[in-house]
C-alpha cells in the first residue's frame, strides 16, 4: 500500500478517535499553502450527520491531531476547513522510505486479465495517424495498467481480412496475370514461389485500386469476387494473399518497434474467421439472424436509444463477412482461447457506433459472460491548423512515417552538437522526435482533438518530450557527477520548493490510479511536466554538488535520485524512450 494511503488511513482513525466516523476519506492537497499543504474537508458532511457545527467537530478533530505529533500548524479555515501540514521531519521520512522502496508509493489492485486491442494496422497499407494514436494511447495504457497489477495482453488485430486485400490481389493479378497464382492447372507448392512485389509496391498498389475500384464498377465486383475466393480459402488466391500479409507486416512491426510499441499478440482479423462458422451457428440458434435483401443483418436498436442505431451487417448478400461480424468473431475467439476479464479496444472515437453495434450484438447471445467488460476507449483525431484532420500538402492520408519525418526535422535542428557527436545525431534527433510526438499525443484527454504543431512539439522548453527528455538526462549526470557523495535519507528542507517537490511525489499513487480509471494518459503527462518544472526550479535555485551543509547535500541527492526515477518509470509507461545524451 501507498504511503500516502497509509497516512489518510491513520488520519481515519485519528478523526475516529476524536468521535466522528468517515467511509471515505480523502487528504486533498491544498489551494492555499500558505494555510497547509494538505485540506480536510470532511467536517461539513460530519455536520449533517452528527447534526453539530461543522467548526466544533473541525475543533475536536484538530485537537486529537495535535496529539499526533506528525503534523504542524494545523488551523481551521472558513466554516470548518481543517489544514494540516506534515512537520519537516516527518515529510522526510516520508521520503526516505521511498527513497528505499518505490513500491512504497504505487498502490497496486487485484489482479485482472484483459486483452487490449490497439493496433488495427491495415495490410497492405501503410499506418496513418489514427493508428500512431491508437499505439500511443494503447501501449501506455497497457504498461500503466500492468504496472498497477493488472495483466494486460496487447493484440496487434491485424486489419488482413476485407476487400482492401481482394482490390490489392485483384491488382496484382491485374499487372502480372501469368503469376502461378492465377494458374488453375498449377498444382505446385505455392509457399516456394515469391510474388514480385515490395512494400514500396504495396503502399502504391492499394490507393491505385481503390480509386479504380471507385470508377469502375466490374473491376469492384471483380475485387468482390476476390475477397470471397480469399475468404474461402481458394488456392492461388488465398496464397497470394498470405504472402502479401506477409510482406506488409514485416513493415508494420518496423514502425511499431519504432514507436516503442509491442503487441504479445500479433493476430489479425483473418484468424478469428475459423471461428466464423461457430459464430453463425450461435446467432442462428439465438434466431436474431435477419434476412434482409440477400444479406443477414442483427437488429441492435434498444428502446431508449435517443440516437439512430442501425442494424449490424452480419453477412453480406455476396457471402463476405463485414468488419462487425470479424469482430463478432474475434470476440468469441478471446473468449475461448484467452477467457479475458475484460477486453479494451484502443481505437479512433470515430468507430463509436461501429462498437455500439459490435457490443449489442455479443451480448445478445452472450458471446462473453456478463462479468466481462467490453470497452471501447476512442480517441480524437489530430487536426492540421485548419482544425481539420491532418492531411498532406495535397490533400492525402498523411502517413505514419512522413508524420514522425516533419517532427525529426525539427528535433534535428535542436540537437546539441558540443554533447552528441555527429554519427549518432541522426539516431538521437530520432528518439526526440518519437518522444516529442507521443508526448504532445497522450497530452490532452485522450478524446479532445489536438493540432499537429512540429515546432512546438520539439521545443526544448514547456510541455514537450524534449524538455522531458533534456531534464531527466540532466538529473542522471547529477546523479553520476556526485555518485561519491552520500544519499539515502531526506534529513532536512531549505526552501518550499522542495517540501512542493516532496508533496507532489506522494501524489503519484493517485495521479496513476486516476489515470487508469479515466484511461487517459494526461493526468501522468501533466503530472511529470510538473514534477519536473519543479525540480528545475530548485536545480537553478541551488548549487547542489558544491553544498557545503552536508546533511542539505544528502537530502537534496536523494530527492534528486526519487525524482529522476519516477520520470523513468513514468516516461517508461509512456513507453518514450530516453537518450543517452541530447
Ligand atoms: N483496422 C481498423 C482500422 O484501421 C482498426 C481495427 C480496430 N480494432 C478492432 N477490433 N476493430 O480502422
Amino acid at each position: 500500500m501507498s504511503i500516502i494511503k497509509e497516512l489518510n488511513q491513520d488520519i481515519k482513525k485519528i478523526v475516529e478517535k476524536s468521535g466522528y466516523k468517515v467511509d471515505n476519506l480523502l487528504l486533498q492537497p491544498s489551494g492555499r499553502r500558505d494555510l497547509g499543504e494538505f485540506q480536510l474537508n470532511d467536517a461539513m458532511n460530519l455536520a449533517k450527520e452528527y447534526k453539530k457545527s461543522p467548526r466544533i467537530i473541525a475543533e475536536d478533530i484538530v485537537r486529537e491531531l495535535e496529539k499526533d505529533g506528525r503534523f504542524t500548524n494545523l488551523n481551521i479555515a472558513g466554516p470548518g476547513f481543517i489544514n494540516i501540514t506534515l512537520t519537516d521531519e516527518y515529510l522526510g521520512q516520508l521520503l526516505t522510505q521511498i527513497y528505499e522502496d518505490k513500491s512504497l508509493n504505487i498502490d497496486k489492485r487485484e489482479k485482472r486479465t484483459i486483452i487490449l486491442d490497439y493496433g488495427g494496422a491495415n495490410v497492405a497499407k501503410a499506418l496513418h495517424v489514427g493508428h500512431l494514436r491508437s499505439a500511443n494511447i494503447g501501449e501506455a495504457l497497457k504498461r500503466l495498467a500492468t504496472q498497477l497489477g493488472y495483466e494486460v495482453i496487447g493484440d496487434a488485430h491485424l486489419g488482413d481480412y476485407g476487400r482492401p486485400l481482394g482490390l490489392v490481389v485483384l491488382e496484382i493479378k491485374k499487372r502480372y496475370p501469368e503469376l502461378a497464382y492465377f494458374d488453375e492447372t498449377y498444382t505446385g507448392d505455392y509457399s516456394e514461389i515469391e510474388p514480385p512485389i515490395t512494400n514500396s509496391d504495396l503502399e502504391e498498389i492499394y490507393p491505385y485500386a481503390s480509386n479504380k475500384s471507385k470508377e469502375d464498377e466490374a473491376y469492384l465486383e471483380e475485387a468482390r469476387e476476390i475477397t470471397f475466393k480469399i475468404q474461402n480459402h481458394e488456392r492461388g488466391y488465398y496464397d497470394l494473399w498470405k504472402k502479401v500479409v506477409e510482406i506488409s507486416k514485416k513493415d508494420i512491426k518496423q514502425v511499431y518497434d519504432m514507436l516503442n510499441v509491442n503487441f504479445e499478440l500479433w493476430l489479425g482479423e483473418s484468424d478469428a474467421a475459423e471461428y466464423l462458422d461457430e459464430l453463425t451457428e450461435i446467432y442462428e440458434k439465438s434466431n436474431v439472424l435477419v434476412e434482409s435483401e440477400g444479406a443477414q443483418i442483427i437488429e441492435v436498436k434498444e428502446e431508449s436509444d435517443t440516437f439512430p442505431m442501425p442494424p449490424l451487417l452480419f453477412k453480406r448478400s455476396n457471402g463476405t463477412v463485414s468488419y462487425e461480424t470479424t469482430d463478432l468473431a474475434t470476440i468469441l475467439q478471446r473468449q475461448k482461447e484467452i477467457n479475458p476479464d475484460e477486453i479494451w479496444y484502443c481505437v479512433d472515437a470515430r468507430q463509436g457506433l461501429h462498437f455500439d453495434q459490435v457490443f449489442r450484438a455479443a451480448r445478445k447471445v452472450k458471446l462473453v459472460e456478463d462479468r466481462v467488460g467490453l470497452e471501447h476507449i476512442g480517441f480524437g483525431t489530430m487536426n492540421g491548423k485548419d482544425g481539420k484532420p491532418f492531411k498532406t500538402r495535397d490533400g492525402g492520408v498523411m502517413s505514419l512515417k512522413g508524420l514522425i519525418n516533419l517532427v525529426e526535422q525539427e528535433t534535428k535542428k535542436r540537437i546539441n552538437p558540443d554533447t552528441v557527436e555527429e554519427d549518432m545525431r541522426e539516431d538521437v534527433a530520432k528518439t526526440v522526435a518519437i518522444a516529442a510526438l507521443k508526448y504532445a499525443d497522450l497530452l490532452p484527454f485522450r478524446g479532445t482533438d489536438y493540432i499537429f504543431e512540429p515546432e512546438k512539439f520539439a521545443d526544448l522548453e514547456g510541455k514537450t518530450g524534449p524538455y522531458l527528455l533534456y531534464s531527466t538526462i540532466r538529473m542522471k549526470s547529477l546523479l553520476a557527477k556526485g555518485a561519491d557523495l552520500p544519499i539515502g535519507e531526506i534529513i532536512k528542507f531549505k526552501t518550499e520548493t522542495e517540501k512542493d517537490i516532496a508533496l507532489t511525489i506522494l501524489r503519484l499513487p493517485i495521479i496513476l490510479n486516476k489515470a487508469l480509471d479515466s484511461r487517459s494518459l494526461n493526468d501522468i503527462t501533466e503530472y511529470i511536466y510538473r514534477l519536473t518544472a519543479l525540480y528545475n526550479k530548485f536545480y537553478a535555485e541551488n548549487k547542489i554538488l558544491t553544498e557545503e551543509d552536508k546533511e542539505l547535500q544528502k537530502s537534496w541527492l536523494t530527492l534528486t535520485k526519487i525524482v529522476y526515477d519516477i520520470n523513468m518509470m513514468l516516461l517508461d509507461i509512456l513507453a518514450i524512450k530516453v537518450p543517452e545524451k541530447m
